[in-house]
């Protein structure tokens, strides 16, 4: 198969999209696919989540403001999740600074991935919770999108300014003939026992419908500690609902590859 690059966005911030990005990252690996995680969030928690040193590599930051850093070059591998990753750290925060004379600068990580792309099924971007050069970058450089949600009060508060943000990149994708769809829409801590809760699953399948992914993520403790450990949730707790939720979300993205 061809790569496909995968962002994780939502700029409503805390609503599982480092969570997905790293056990998603690490589910599809164990399903024997070729996996780069890249971090792209200046609070680098998918770096911190898989236990890798923030200022021990070169991070996505230098190999977006400096040419003579390639991104393969990069790479780290975690101990504890079957992909690979580029981290981030704090500095990421002055990109747009840094970038503020280069009008292509909304292109320039779709060019670094390319780069990389042939070695790689998945290319997937933890996003910050925001809809800056960040974010934009990362649609133009990803072929899909998945959304996680939270199954809470205003849950999709916010979604039309995203949704508005992805159609204008859409358009704009759309005269190079590339194309920016959406993975899915995927809820995330749902506590079952919580009535309103469901109230807000039915919400979201009524306004999305087929773009909902039929895996929920449901609150589960060892989802949230893991990253205490630098571990995925697979590895840290092989049996929990979190690990296996996650490896069914790797089904359904798997099942999309045709
Ligand atoms: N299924 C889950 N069960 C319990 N806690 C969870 C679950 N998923 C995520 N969390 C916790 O919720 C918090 C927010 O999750 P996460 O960091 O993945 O969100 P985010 O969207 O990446 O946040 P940000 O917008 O700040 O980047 C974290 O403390 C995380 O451990
Ligand atoms: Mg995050």
């Amino acid at each position: 198969m061809s790569c496909k690059v995968i962002a994780i966005t939502n700029q409503k911030g805390g609503v599982g999209k480092t969570t997905t990005a790293v056990n998603l990252a690490d589910a599809l690996g164990k399903c024997g696919r070729r996996v780069l995680l890249i971090d792209i969030d200046p609070q680098a928690s998918a770096t911190l989540s898989l236990g890798v040193d923030r200022y021990s590599h070169k991070s996505i930051y230098d190999v977006l403001t400096n040419d003579n850093i390639p991104l393969v070059s990069t790479i780290v591998k975690p101990e504890h999740a079957s992909c690979d990753m580029v981290i981030s750290n704090i500095e990421l925060s002055n990109l747009e600074t840094t970038l503020i004379d280069n009008p292509d600068r909304e292109f320039i990580l779709n060019d670094r991935i390319v780069t990389v792309k042939r070695k790689y099924d998945y290319i997937i971007l933890d996003c910050p919770p925001s809809l800056g050069l960040i974010t934009v970058s990362s649609l133009y450089a990803a072929d899909t999108l998945i959304i996680p949600v939270q199954c809470q009060f205003l849950a999709i508060d916010g979604l039309t300014q995203l949704l508005n943000t992805i159609k204008i990149v859409q358009n704009k994708k759309k005269v190079n003939h590339k194309s920016l769809l959406i993975e899915g829409i995927l809820l995330t801590m749902l506590d079952k026992r919580v009535k309103s809760s469901w109230a807000i699953v039915s919400e979201i399948k009524e306004c999305f419908g087929e773009k909902v992914f039929k895996t929920i993520i449901t609150t589960n403790i060892k989802a949230q500690v893991a990253p205490n450990y630098g571990m995925s949730v697979i590895e840290y707790s092989a049996k929990s609902p979190a690990s296996k939720e996650y490896k069914e979300l790797a089904r359904e993205v798997i099942a999309n590859e045709d």
